[in-house]
């Protein structure tokens, strides 16, 4: 494996361990959704769900299903505690008889699953149910449904496999620990490209 990025302190879960337990929460989601062939509608949150999501369909090529992404923000920018959740993309506004599975990074307070299982239910989903990579060990957390957990991994704010820190670091194949020099440092600005 390639060496971590630097501003990694240690690895938490290796790309193929990520990809094995995926693997295992698609299969797992196949079997319990198969009733809802045709009726089952995928709803990765963004940003931070993009890449579970798109690892975890392919492992359900048997069953058609409709991705409709939604955008929850928790987080803004350098905070590394939630603000509570706020619903800032659309949900479709009808859900009637659909079976609905959320996909979402991790699971800390709740705030998250929580909002979006109360909008789908009133949307007049017939089931919903949800999916994270992580699981913090929070009181939150403990309080909410979630039907599959990839991992319970200790309260450490960690970065990769979609997760970010101030936007950065979500494209790391793996999920580790963002060093103590990485959580205060604002990145350069982006060089400026000008269509000539
Ligand atoms: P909840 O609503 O508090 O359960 O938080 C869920 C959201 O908070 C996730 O979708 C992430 O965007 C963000 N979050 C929580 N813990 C972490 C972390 O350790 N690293 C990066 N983002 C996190
Ligand atoms: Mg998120």
């Amino acid at each position: 494996m390639a060496s971590p990025h630097p501003d990694i302190d240690h690895i938490l879960l290796t790309a193929d361990a990520i990809a094995a337990r995926v693997a295992e929460l698609g299969a797992e989601v196949g079997r319990d959704l198969a009733g809802a062939d045709g009726q089952l509608v995928i709803v990765p949150v963004m940003t931070g769900g993009f890449i579970i999501v798109a690892d975890l369909v392919r492992h359900l090529p048997q069953r058609r299903v409709r991705i409709e992404v939604v955008t929850v923000s928790s987080y803004g920018g350098t905070n590394m505690t939630s603000r509570g959740a706020q619903l800032i993309g659309a949900l479709p506004p009808t859900l009637e008889g659909k079976h609905v599975l959320v996909v979402d990074d991790i699971l800390d307070t709740g705030g998250t699953l929580r909002l979006l299982q109360a909008e789908i239910l009133r949307r007049g989903a017939a089931s919903s149910r949800s999916c994270v990579l992580l699981r913090k060990p929070t009181a939150g957390a403990a309080q909410t449904k979630c039907d599959y957990v990839g991992f319970d991994i200790p309260d450490e704010f960690v970065v990769g496999y979609g997760l970010d820190f101030d936007g950065l670091y979500r494209n790391l194949p793996y999920v580790g620990t963002l060093a103590m020099h990485a959580r205060t440092a604002t990145p350069p600005p982006l060089t400026e490209v000008r269509a000539s």
